[in-house]
């Protein structure tokens, strides 16, 4: 299936699938989906349905719940990283954030249960007992405090301090590359590959994830807030690749690992090679 109509059938299980229980709140259940159906790239959930889609292509509709979940979760990133104790954001994917539509308590709480409410789904899913267990477990440890939390926790505590290269990456590679590896590996469990085309996935991931950041500091110093949907030159103080490198370098280190990500993907088998190439020349241009 191409990634277009991957992404059709997401947005139609989005609809389906997320929902709250109502309840008297005044709007609490319309800003739990106001920042998913403001849209976004959709870029892990696109992912980890296409590693499903090459390898055992009816387990597709089974791949959805996973792919929710991560999206799920990765929302709930973004909403706690545009409050005012971190990014301070008024603005995400062209629509204006929850703390300015709502308060910052609503804005918290959404966040927090989008954040829970990703593993009651996966705990909900149609798989069998130890796929639940590790599609938790992945999301679980790439996510927390070994993970994308540590990663914005590093970001926040030295911003104003300048950061060396290598610890740089280690930021990177917790804020953003964890959680775009586990979008492959939990695709890998799904589709019942060994734990050796797991591994071999996620350390891709992690090249992908780190690319993944880059490219996003590059936006930040480049676009409009028009075209990124989010406020851009926000990055100002903070240990960014753009700030470390200056826009033109990082552009340069951002096409150098992108070549090498090209080369590597070719040892994986077809049609997974053609469709991560593909994504990754759309996304990373
Ligand atoms: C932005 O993520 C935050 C980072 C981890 C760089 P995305 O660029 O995937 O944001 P959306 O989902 O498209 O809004
Ligand atoms: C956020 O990184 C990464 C998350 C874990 C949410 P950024 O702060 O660079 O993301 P944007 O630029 O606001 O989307
Ligand atoms: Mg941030
Ligand atoms: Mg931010
Ligand atoms: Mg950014």
């Amino acid at each position: 299936m191409s990634s277009e109509k991957l992404l059709v059938e997401f947005e139609n299980f989005v609809q389906e699938k997320l929902k709250t229980k109502k309840s008297f709140h005044p709007h609490f259940h319309k800003a739990y989906l106001q920042m998913f159906q403001a849209g976004g790239k959709r870029f892990r959930p696109l992912l980890l349905l296409n590693v499903v889609d090459a390898y055992q292509n009816q387990l597709v509709p089974n791949a959805m719940f996973a792919a929710l979940s991560i999206e799920m979760f990765h929302t709930y990133s973004l909403i706690h990283d545009d409050l005012p104790t971190f990014d301070d954001a008024d603005l995400r994917r062209g629509v204006k954030t929850l703390h300015i539509s709502y308060d910052e308590v609503t804005a918290t709480l959404i966040g927090d249960a989008l954040n829970s409410d990703s593993f009651l789904l996966l705990s909900n899913s149609p798989y069998a007992d130890d796929v639940k267990v590790a599609l938790i477990k992945t999301l679980a440890q790439n996510g927390g405090g070994e993970g994308m939390v540590l990663g914005q926790a590093l970001d926040c505590y030295f911003e104003d301090q300048r950061l060396s290269l290598d610890e740089l990456k280690f930021l990177h590679i917790h804020k953003t590359a964890k959680l775009i590896a586990t979008s492959l590996k939990m695709g890998a469990i799904i589709a019942n590959l060994s734990s050796n085309e797991q591994k071999n996935l996620y350390d891709m991931g992690i090249k992908i994830g780190l690319l993944f950041q880059i490219q996003d500091d590059i936006i930040d110093a480049t676009l409009s807030e028009e075209e990124a949907g989010k406020p851009t030159n926000n990055d100002s103080l903070k240990n960014s690749f753009t700030n470390l490198m200056g826009v033109k370098e990082a552009v340069r280190y951002r096409d150098t690992l992108k070549d090498a990500l090209l080369e590597d993907i070719k040892v994986l088998k077809e049609p997974l090679n053609t469709k991560l190439e593909e994504m990754i020349k759309r996304y990373f241009s």
